[in-house]
């Protein structure tokens, strides 16, 4: 496995998915999206919409609309518990995080036609002590890492299909984003049934161990 040291806390891991992997993982996504199917959220006060797309599978699921940013166990629109987090999450979890305890949400963000996500720190839970675990599948994206700090130096590493990226311990609370998706990079989410685009899966554990 090939791991790559970013600065302290992240670690990159190119291609951690073999494209077999990655074919499983998409299968499971198309049984969570018949079960989840993806909604838009919305910013806390005003309403605007975001212009990715979510889905969550595991025990809680990350939404945000008027009442803010929070976990919750159900689907915002089915009102329906989130699907299981297929066992090949909880393998990469566990290779990838082995110190942490398990994984609560994973939360599946779908981006496509110009959709980007803006610098945020992932802070809506309630313990920091695991790290985030981030994989990538379809078209590469521009991911962008700074520190703690909005204003702290930024780095840019392509994300693409396949790839891994873990921040914990000093970048826990990084702020990170999505400049830019490279539209048609990948082929692989025409085969669930998807127009392109990408979609990132971040594993978060929530609640102290
Ligand atoms: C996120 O921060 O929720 C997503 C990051 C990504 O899409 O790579
Ligand atoms: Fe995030």
């Amino acid at each position: 496995m090939t791991r790559v040291g970013i600065k302290p806390g992240v670690t990159y891991h190119p291609g951690y998915l073999s494209a077999d992997q990655q074919g499983v993982l998409l299968a499971a996504l198309a049984a969570i999206l018949r079960e989840a199917p993806f909604f838009t959220p919305r910013m806390p006060r005003t309403g605007k919409p975001f212009s990715v797309r979510m889905t969550n599978c595991g025990k809680l699921g990350w939404v945000s609309d008027e009442g803010g940013y929070r976990y919750q166990e159900t689907h915002p629109e089915t009102g329906r518990p989130w699907p299981a987090m297929p066992r090949i999450l909880i393998a990469a979890w566990q290779e990838l995080a082995p110190e942490a305890p398990l994984p609560e949400a994973c939360l599946v963000n779908y981006y496509a036609g110009g959709a980007r996500m803006s610098l945020h720190q992932d802070r809506d839970e309630q313990d920091f002590g695991a790290p985030v675990l981030s994989l990538s599948l379809g078209d590469t994206a521009v991911f962008r890492i700074g520190g703690t700090a909005r204003r702290d130096p930024t780095t840019s590493l392509k994300l693409s299909s396949g790839d891994a990226l873990v921040f914990g311990g000093p970048a826990r609370l990084a702020f990170h984003g999505i400049d830019r998706v490279l539209t048609g990079s990948s082929t692989l989410l025409a085969q669930a049934g998807l127009d392109g685009g990408r979609i990132n899966l971040t594993l978060r554990r929530v609640s102290p161990a």
